[in-house]
């Protein structure tokens, strides 16, 4: 890895964590939701078929506790590609992340019989594969920055936790870090490695193994509650 990269990554690490100061206080549901997803085809809006194979997600179960547990392949998404294709392949992306992170958040109303209503989310990012090449685009970073700005909020009031898998040691050694300055989001962030043995009991023990693809230590038969990867 290059030292040139390393630097990049963390000068945009800091950006981030300089944007997650700045959250106005805590608002209600209708009020955050209204604010920042403004369309009303979120619920419609079918992107081309090329995006949603880039750009796989799934609804994958529910934990102990019913709150919706999402799986984003963050390792197959090849964003500087969809950047530097030019201008409508980048809104088009932009927005099937934004209707990702909708139905995401929707989520949260669709406990299943015999749940209380959930009010959090569990996420696992899957970085196997992730090129971190692209990284280095300043394009890249501008855009993980206006995700971080527009999403925080949401993340800090209804994610229970964000799990970071295959993460390599510079992604893991930039968020250890990062963690000191960045307040309660990263208390509820964990980062694990590559060596699947490592971190799989981990997991499981926060997450149902019946809720899980046998990535993560699920059934062979394991049926995603939706899945938005084709
Ligand atoms: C913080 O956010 C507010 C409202 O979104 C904005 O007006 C202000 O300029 C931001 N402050 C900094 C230091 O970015
Ligand atoms: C949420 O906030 C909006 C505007 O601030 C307000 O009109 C609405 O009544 C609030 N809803 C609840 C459930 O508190
Ligand atoms: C992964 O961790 C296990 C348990 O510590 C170890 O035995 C194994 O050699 C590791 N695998 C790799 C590829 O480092």
């Amino acid at each position: 890895m290059s030292k040139n990269l390393c630097i990049t990554l963390f000068i945009s690490f800091l950006g981030i964590l300089r944007v997650s100061g700045n959250i106005s206080g805590p608002r209600n549901k209708t009020d955050l939701f209204s604010v920042i997803f403004t369309e009303n085809d979120l619920d419609t809006w079918d992107p081309p078929k090329e995006l949603k194979k880039a750009f796989p997600y799934y609804w994958s179960g529910f934990d102990e506790d019913c709150r919706p547990i999402w799986v984003g392949e963050l390792g197959k998404w090849d964003l500087s590609k969809y950047i530097s294709k030019g201008e409508s392949s980048l809104k088009a992306m932009q927005k099937l992340i934004h209707q990702g992170f909708y139905r995401l958040f929707v989520s949260i109303n669709d406990t299943p019989p015999g749940c209380q209503p959930a009010t959090q989310i569990a996420v696992i990012y899957d970085a196997d594969g992730f090129n971190y090449n692209q990284v280095i685009h300043g394009q890249v970073i501008s855009f993980f920055l206006n995700v971080f700005r527009v999403y925080i909020p949401l993340f800090l009031q209804y994610m229970e936790s964000i799990y970071f898998v295959n993460t390599n040691f510079m992604f893991k050694g930039l968020v250890e870090v990062a963690r000191p300055i960045s307040g309660s989001l990263m208390e509820r962030v964990e980062v694990y490695g590559p060596n699947k043995s490592l971190w799989l009991p981990k997991l499981l023990k926060k997450l149902p193994r019946d809720q899980l693809s046998p990535k993560y230590g699920g059934n062979k038969d394991f049926k995603p509650i939706k899945s938005y990867n084709y």
